[in-house]
């Protein structure tokens, strides 16, 4: 196991970061690259290790990747019949993207798949994505889920499709936004043998939708509904070359830094700020933050911009709704950002976060308490006591194996009153293998040890 120690900023944070690929991005970028005709080109892959674990699956699926493993990645695309059975299990690892996404293309396959992954995963909702593709005529069975009854979880048995058969036309309303969800089921809709329409209650992030658009699939939205029609030929699918945009979501974490270390200013660029992922930008204003997003154009109908935020005081405020689900996977770096806020931050509507790597609601309140932040834990949110005076109680605290925790309690120990250490932080990798080295780059003192 290793950990992380973090020591108290004696100086302001500044500086240019680069920021590791957009995660969502990379996962769809490998997968509509792996269904195109031909060769696609990604460039500043960044090897996070749920992105490693989508071009490991793709691989054992018979897709010839070439990797320079300096960040460039060739995916000769096979088109959208040219998946071969895997003679190994698919290993998703601590991805839950993965395995969501994979079972939209998995289930239109004449062949069985299995797909397993780690302890985490092995314990996350499947039954959300095998219902409404078992709706289209798809095969998924999975291992009865150990506490929520009814659901399932991994392992995943996918398919076989009868030979000559094609998953079928579906309407379905997601009960909750997820863009997991809505992704698995637009993949299998470029399988099938009609159109997918899909609504959500919310507008989840949009990244699958915006690729398919850019590559050629026949795909609309209006609002929060999305209609996509199988394509007119298993080759229809463009091959691409993206420079993929960084990840607002890793961002997230030099940015609050800065917020709170007296007198830093930091920015961080090729920032991806595709509206339905910068739910963050809109907290940060609420809180009275000091930050200016300077767009930067877009690749791949994906917007970009360069992101500085400057530190000054912040007022608590409330956190819910379209704003709370456009920053989904900020929530818990949000909680530092409410812990340094003067008065009682609110958030709600995030019950998600119960069935996230970890229950973000009840991780993340442990850990501001241990910080020494007063915290209510509430079935659909958390309701933080700001602490704006003086330094937080240096803390010993671990990060349930979730990444995001583990990094919000690395920025936090950067205010505390003596150093902070954070207990099995080998899961940063799965997002954000340079976290520790982007923050030395910015003036942080922090310490990797086992
Ligand atoms: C993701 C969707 C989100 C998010 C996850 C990545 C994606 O989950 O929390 O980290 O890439 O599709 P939902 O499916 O709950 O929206």
């Amino acid at each position: 196991m290793t950990s992380l120690r973090v020591f108290p900023a004696d100086k302001p944070l500044s500086g240019r970061v680069e920021i590791p690929s957009d995660k969502s991005i990379s996962h769809r970028a490998l997968i509509t690259a792996a269904l195109a005709n031909g060769p696609s080109r990604l460039r500043r892959f960044s090897y996070g290790e749920d992105n490693v674990k989508t071009l490991g699956v793709l691989r054992a699926l018979g897709v010839q990747i070439e990797d320079d493993t300096q960040g460039t990645i060739i995916v000769e695309g096979v088109g959208l019949d040219g998946l071969k059975e895997a003679t190994i299990d698919l290993d998703c690892g601590n991805s839950g993207t993965t395995m969501r996404l994979m079972c939209g293309v998995l289930s239109a396959q004449p062949f069985h798949s299995r797909m397993i992954g780690d302890i985490s995963l092995s314990a996350r909702p499947m039954k959300r994505v095998a219902e409404p593709l078992g709706m289209r005529g798809a095969f998924i069975r999975g291992r009865h889920h150990p506490t929520k009854d009814g659901d399932i979880t991994a392992p995943l048995d996918v398919g076989p499709l009868p030979l000559g058969k094609r998953l079928n036309e579906l309407e379905y309303r997601l009960p909750i936004a997820s863009a997991q969800v809505k992704s698995a089921l637009l993949l299998s809709g470029l399988f099938a043998s009609g159109p997918t329409v899909l609504f959500e209650p919310l507008l989840s992030r949009d990244h699958t939708e915006r690729m398919l658009q850019a590559i050629g699939v026949p795909i609309h939205t209006v609002g929060t509904s999305v209609r996509l029609d199988p394509p007119a030929s298993s080759s229809a699918l463009n091959a691409f070359d993206i420079e993929l945009p960084g990840d607002l979501s890793a961002a997230a974490f030099p940015l609050v830094a800065a917020a709170l270390v007296e007198s830093s200013s930091v920015t961080t660029m090729h920032t991806g700020t595709n509206p339905s992922r910068t739910g963050l930008i809109d907290i940060l204003k609420s809180l009275g933050a000091h930050y200016v997003l300077a767009p930067r154009g877009s690749i791949l109908n994906e917007p970009l911009g360069e992101i500085m935020v400057k530190q000054q005081p912040l007022r608590a405020c409330l956190i819910g709704g379209e704003m709370a689900t456009r920053a989904i996977d900020e929530i818990p770096i949000v909680c530092a950002l409410a812990a340094r806020a003067r008065g009682t931050t609110e958030i709600a509507d995030v019950s998600e976060l119960r069935v996230k790597e970890s229950d973000r609601l009840a991780t993340m309140a442990s850990v501001l308490r241990e910080f020494g932040v007063e915290c209510e834990e509430r079935p659909d949110g958390l309701i933080i006591e700001g602490r704006p005076e003086g330094p937080l109680k240096a803390a010993r605290v671990t990060s349930h194996g979730d990444h995001r925790i583990a990094m919000t309690a690395a920025i936090l120990g950067l205010v505390a009153d003596g150093p902070t250490d954070i207990d099995d932080t080998e899961c940063i990798a799965t997002s954000f293998p340079g976290f520790a080295a982007t923050l030395r780059t910015m003036g942080a003192r922090l310490e990797e040890f086992s």
